[in-house]
């Protein structure tokens, strides 16, 4: 990036992960992320001539847009629905700076609705309240129906890869459930076959609010899902575990793929096992940005990097994420590109749900 090659970036600090490129040929010092042969480009420097490949993904937009319900999931968390004024594209897993008018901006990552996975056309957040936080303890209270808002994004490299059958290990504290709830419904859109385990955490009972989801998801086949709580619930719920999501990670192997959303400490957890077992990980730190009314730290920064733009592939085409493809049979072959794929309507195959994928609320 320091060359002037183009480069879709964010935080330029090594902490999004939005610079990772694979490095085909040549050297380079620094940057290592733990992914073999990847490097993020913001912090490597470039000793030798190189080649890299860079994931295309959809350009960064700044968009206007009305939020159009706020509501509560938690005592701690609060749903809040935008609908921008024009057509985002993103992929699942990435987020957004949204500014609230009249508040700092804040980074946030989009999801599906509970109930079902496509939103129509809106844009979901799940938002944990922070105390003396500036903009979540607002949000359902000074920010509701009618609240302007402008979205910038989508930024991040935590998104779903398409066109893999590998199994997928979906690990999110509190609010962390949010985009890996964009990731699952993404990779159950393209395969409902796959296996997927998803594990949910809270810090109590009242805050795991992912009761409704789970009770969808468990239709997939081949979904398990684990939901955990770190303090000792007064009343046992027997479809939750107590402990650290960690503590309830299955055994990894090196063709998983583990993606990590929230608290940075679980992430940072959730890595070194990953990494331990040679597995693929993608990591979405929720990062405080250390709010203050002059103040948005990097995420300030975030608006000057607009021009992070790598082609969007056919398959993005403008289209919102609801399109992924919907595939009714298990796939034999090995699976083809997307454009390449009929696109048919999709009833998930229903089966008895598995034992600890029983609702917990
Ligand atoms: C890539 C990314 C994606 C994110 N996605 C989401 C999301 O989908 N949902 C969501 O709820 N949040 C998400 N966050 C966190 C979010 O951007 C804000 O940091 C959070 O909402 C707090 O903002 P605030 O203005 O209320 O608090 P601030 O005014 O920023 O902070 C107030 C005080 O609380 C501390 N603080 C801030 N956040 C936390 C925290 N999580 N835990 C403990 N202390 C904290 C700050 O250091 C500060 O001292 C994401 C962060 C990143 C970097
Ligand atoms: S890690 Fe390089 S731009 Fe964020």
């Amino acid at each position: 990036m320091g060359n002037g090659v183009d480069v879709p970036h964010d935080c330029r600090a090594g902490q999004c992960g939005t610079c990772k490129v694979k490095v085909v040929s040549g050297m380079t010092i620094g940057g290592e992320c733990g992914e073999a042969g990847v490097v993020k480009a913001c912090q490597a420097r470039v000793i030798t001539d190189l080649q890299a490949v860079v994931e295309p993904v959809p350009e960064v937009l700044t968009t206007r847009g009305t939020v159009v319900s706020t509501r509560r999931l938690a005592p701690d968390v609060t749903e809040v629905v935008i609908r921008p004024h024009d057509e985002i594209v993103y992929l699942p897993g990435q987020y957004y700076r949204v500014q609230f008018r009249g508040y700092p901006g804040r980074y946030f990552s989009p999801t599906s609705p509970m109930q079902q996975p496509s939103g129509g056309g809106t844009l979901r957040l799940h938002v944990r309240r922070i105390a003396g936080g500036l903009v979540s303890p607002a949000i359902g209270d000074r920010i509701r129906r009618g609240h302007p808002v402008t979205l910038n994004g989508p930024f991040g490299s935590a998104y779903l890869r398409l066109g893999l059958r590998n199994r997928l290990v979906l690990v999110g504290s509190g609010t962390g459930f949010a985009p890996i709830l964009a990731i699952a419904d993404a990779a159950m859109a393209e395969n409902p076959w796959r296996d997927v385990v998803v594990i949910a955490a809270a810090k109590t009972m009242p805050s795991l609010y992912m009761a409704p989801a789970f009770r969808r998801l468990r239709d997939y086949p081949n979904v398990r899902l684990i939901a955990t709580v770190s303090e000792k619930p007064a009343r046992a719920a027997p479809a939750v575990r107590v402990g650290r999501p960690t503590d309830h990670m299955p055994e990894l192997t090196p063709g998983d793929i583990v993606y990590a959303c929230g608290a940075p400490q679980m992430v940072d957890a959730v890595q070194d096992l990953a990494l331990a077992a040679g597995a693929s990980f993608y990591a979405d730190p929720f990062t405080p940005q250390h709010g203050g009314p002059n103040d948005d730290g990097i995420v300030a920064r975030a608006i000057t990097w607009l021009s992070a733009i790598a082609p969007v592939p056919g398959w993005i085409g403008g289209e919102p994420i609801r399109m992924l493809p919907k595939p009714q049979t298990p796939p034999e072959e090995p699976q083809h590109r997307r454009e390449d794929r009929p696109q048919q309507d999709y009833a998930p195959p229903r089966q008895q749900a598995p034992r600890d994928a029983l609702p917990f609320a």
